[in-house]
């Protein structure tokens, strides 16, 4: 049919009219980045990392020395700054006011200003309206933890991803190791629990699981049956919108 689309590379994938829109939230270290990148790609479809966004916002708060505890002056800096984000293979860029912050997103420090930013309303509000109109169009795969919940209530595929929380740490820790940071395995366990607890706790936009979205228990299974699973998730979402 004239204007249809493959929907993947994957063999057995139906042919689809639409652009889908995938909303996956989940704690940290469900995998959710590589799960959402590799489905993006796999889909021909544009990779957004949340998260990169929250920790942009953050590092320009630390630079500005704007408090971390001022919503109203953190809002307003959300609101003058101008985002640009781009999906490059995979690899999520983000700038801010035209400087490229993409390299010092996971720096101890901005992880540590991150959690104490997102929990603003006025900088969320921000950030919700910028995503919303990045998955204006479909086609996008979107990651973090309010998507299905509040930035894409109506998203077509909305997925809770989790998993075990220590075998969460295990491959925290495992890639932690990988980048040759010593740690141990007790600490990034204790880090994990804080930031669910955050997560869970977190006036605005805080984790919530919502009826409808998919529960993917990531303990246990390759990346690759993760990823596998949430593909055949749209491609029976594309079949029903087919045949409405
Ligand atoms: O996914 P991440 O670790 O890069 O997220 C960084 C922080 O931003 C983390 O503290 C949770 C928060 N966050 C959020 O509040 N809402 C989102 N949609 C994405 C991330």
């Amino acid at each position: 049919m004239e204007g249809d689309r493959c929907l993947s590379k994957e063999p057995n994938i139906v042919m689809g009219k639409g652009r889908l829109r995938v909303a996956i939230d989940g704690p940290a270290g469900a995998g959710k980045s590589t799960v959402a990148r590799t489905v993006a790609k796999k889909l021909g479809y544009t990779y957004l990392d949340t998260g990169a966004m929250y920790r942009a916002l953050a590092l320009t708060a630390v630079t500005r020395r704007i408090p971390l505890d001022d919503p109203l002056l953190l809002g307003e800096m959300a609101r003058s700054i101008q985002m640009t984000v781009r999906d490059d293979n995979g690899l999520f860029r983000v700038w801010v006011d035209g400087q490229e912050l993409t390299g010092r997103l996971r720096d101890p420090g901005t992880d540590k200003a991150v959690k104490l930013l997102a929990m603003h309303r006025p900088v969320r509000e921000v950030l919700v309206d910028i995503q919303r109109s990045l998955a204006k169009e479909g086609g996008v795969v979107m990651e973090g933890r309010d998507i299905t919940s509040v930035v894409l209530p109506d998203a077509e595929v909305k997925i809770f991803l989790t998993g075990d929380v220590r075998e969460r740490a295990r491959r925290r820790w495992q890639e932690l190791r990988a980048k040759g940071v010593k740690i141990h395995w007790e600490e990034v366990l204790e880090e994990l629990i804080q930031r669910d607890r955050k997560d869970l706790e977190r006036e605005w936009g805080k984790l919530v699981r919502v009826p409808d979205a998919h529960l993917v228990d990531t303990t246990g299974k390759t990346q690759d049956e993760v990823v596998a699973e949430i593909l055949k998730l749209c491609e029976e979402k594309e079949i029903a919108l087919h045949n409405r």
